[in-house]
């Protein structure tokens, strides 16, 4: 029987002006999963630690991921899968990506590799599909690819790993108050202005020119949001004031992480990442509410092989 133990990172989607386009990969934070082949063809989710969700292949977004990649496979194969999850379900730091995202590409490791990435994030991309209603791409290819990634085109499925900047560094808030996906979608308006749609797509260049030129200041003004976080930052508790208090600390940008609700900051260098993980600390110790901070390097590996 071959079988691999991999850790399958958290992802922040949207990265503010991206919505289902841009998304990072986080290296701190993320499930482990234990993926087996064996002689016994289909597949059977075995163990689910960590949180509270389906056996049933059919309903679980790691089964439909993998279901989806067998269907593709011409050999008759079985898979048994163990999930253990740290990442909580409806957090807004791809909890479904990357059971998913996970799943397929331990499969596909353990078959020598008989699909290219593109063909994962698409498998992997039904998982999302099952979790939120829509196949949604901007968490499951930072955890495939590592790094930043760009969904360029979803008809046909094009997407691009960017350039990491070295010293870029994510802090995340989660408040522990669950937002699903499917809710936070059914808030947002079908239609934008053209003005509004003129100063998402120039941050979207901005922050990608950005990132490669690796030009901090400009990754900085990009992050910006003017369609997306007006509608969803009402769902947060104290956005707006973790929001202020991680640009005084310096962080280049902060916004509202996935579908919410985490937070995110992104900083240059370490000492300032952790210096916003205190100030918005401060404002969340404020309100009561549970909540988890995360501070992370940018993770341009994606999911890795621990056992
Ligand atoms: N782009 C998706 C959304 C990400 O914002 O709904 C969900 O994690």
């Amino acid at each position: 029987m071959k079988r691999i133990k991999i850790f399958a990172p958290a992802t922040v989607a949207n990265l503010s002006c991206g919505f289902d386009v841009l998304g990072c990969c986080l290296d701190t934070v993320g499930d482990e999963m234990i993926i087996s082949l064996t002689s016994e063809s289909g597949v059977r989710i075995t163990k689910i630690e960590g949180a509270d969700l389906p056996l049933d292949t059919k309903k679980n977004v790691a089964g439909v991921a993998v279901e989806a990649l067998l269907e593709n496979y011409d050999k008759e194969v079985g898979v048994d899968i163990e999930i253990y999850k740290k990442i909580k379900a409806g957090s807004g730091i791809g909890s479904s990506a990357a059971s998913s995202a996970g799943a397929v590409w331990a499969v596909n490791y353990l078959l020598d590799n008989p699909f290219a990435p593109h063909q994962l994030i698409a498998f992997a991309m039904e998982g999302e599909k099952l979790a939120s209603g829509n196949a949604h791409a901007d968490n499951v290819a930072p955890a495939l690819l590592g790094g930043f990634t760009l969904v360029r085109s979803y008809a046909p499925l094009d997407v691009i790993k960017l350039h990491t900047p070295q010293d870029l560094v994510m802090t995340v808030i989660h408040p522990q108050i669950e937002v699903k996906t499917s809710d936070a979608r059914s808030v947002i308006k079908q239609n934008v202005t053209l003005k509004q749609a003129i100063q998402q797509w120039g941050n979207v260049g901005g922050l990608v020119s950005g990132l490669f030129t690796e030009d901090y200041d400009l990754i900085g003004r990009s992050l910006e949001d003017v369609i997306v976080e007006p509608m969803r930052s009402i769902l947060i508790p104290e956005f707006k004031n973790v929001k202020n208090a991680a640009i005084a600390q310096g962080a280049l940008g902060c916004g509202i992480s996935g579908s919410g609700p985490s937070i995110f900051a992104l900083s240059k260098g370490m000492e300032t990442a952790k210096n916003v993980a205190e100030a918005i600390r401060k404002v969340y110790t404020k309100t009561g509410l549970d909540f988890d901070i995360h501070v992370s390097k940018i993770n341009s590996k994606g999911i890795k092989i621990i056992d």
